[in-house]
């Protein structure tokens, strides 16, 4: 058995001729909080989709968990269950209270009672600070809000992995904060966790390992610390991309 939560190992893809992910490798430990950072169009929310096989690809090799996702032998909607993923957008369901977005997908997917569905919800709606809203729709939320309930319902499935992507682009500057809060909580509970992030403060104090994609291919793969402490070392796009993020 792998002793890795996640290997990819040589992955392509191609939407039509065009070459969107080039011989992606990497692998990931259990506990690992990974950022995957990297210019507009480099691949990056395509990457962390062919993990739980939200887009397919053409060549190369990935196993959650031992779990085969290459395999057409694979189920994949179990796969799916079992590997969280935040988006930009919460896609919330707007007519589902928040305690019916956090539970529909319990009792559907992983044929939960409602009980203990419900219960599942409040002990991570209290976790994300939010226990006092159960009862309202997506639409009386603000954007952070929204986002940590997006978050809490990912939680309650029970997740191996969690994806994230820029989760807190969308939001205003003042609720960045407080959704990247449950994250840190999240990744210093031990969660396996790959953000594509632009949070530099967040990938520098948090994560262990930074990926930077260029042009569909995993340019730098190290750690958190090579990465920050030592811009010399680090590939001039990979420099370049720094120095313009950090200057914000
Ligand atoms: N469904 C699709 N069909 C064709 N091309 C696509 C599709 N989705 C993405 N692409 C192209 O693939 C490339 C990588 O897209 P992707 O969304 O993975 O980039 P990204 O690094 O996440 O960018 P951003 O930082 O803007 O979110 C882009 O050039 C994009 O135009
Ligand atoms: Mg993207």
């Amino acid at each position: 058995m792998s002793e890795h939560m996640i290997e990819v190992k040589n992955v392509s893809k191609w939407y039509g001729k065009f070459n969107v992910l080039k011989n992606c490798s990497t692998n990931i430990s259990k506990g690992e909080v990974v950022v995957v950072c990297g210019p507009s169009g480099s691949g990056k929310s395509t990457f962390i989709k062919t993990i739980n096989a939200l887009e397919p690809f053409q060549e190369g090799q990935i196993w959650v968990d031992g779990v085969p996702v290459h395999s057409p032998k694979t189920n994949l909607p179990k796969l799916r269950s079992r590997v969280g993923m935040v988006f930009q957008h919460f896609e919330l369901f707007p007519h589902l209270s928040v305690m019916e977005n956090l539970t529909i997908a319990q009792i559907k997917v992983l044929h939960r009672s409602k009980k203990e569905a419900v219960e599942s919800g409040l002990k991570y709606l209290k976790r994300v600070g939010l226990i006092d809203h159960k009862d309202k729709y997506p639409g009386q939320l603000s954007g952070g809000q929204q986002q940590r309930v997006a978050i809490a319902r990912a939680l309650t499935m029970d997740p191996i992995v969690m994806l994230f992507d820029e989760p807190t682009s969308a939001l205003d500057p003042e609720m960045v904060g407080e959704v990247l809060d449950v994250m840190v909580g999240l990744a210093q509970d031990g969660m396996t966790m790959i953000c594509v992030t632009h949070e530099m403060g967040f990938a520098h104090k948090v994560s262990d390992r930074v990926i930077f994609m260029d042009d569909g291919k995993i340019l730098e793969d190290c750690t958190s610390e090579e990465f920050f402490a030592s811009p010399e070392l680090r590939t001039p796009r990979a420099r370049d991309f720094l120095s313009k993020i950090l200057s914000h």
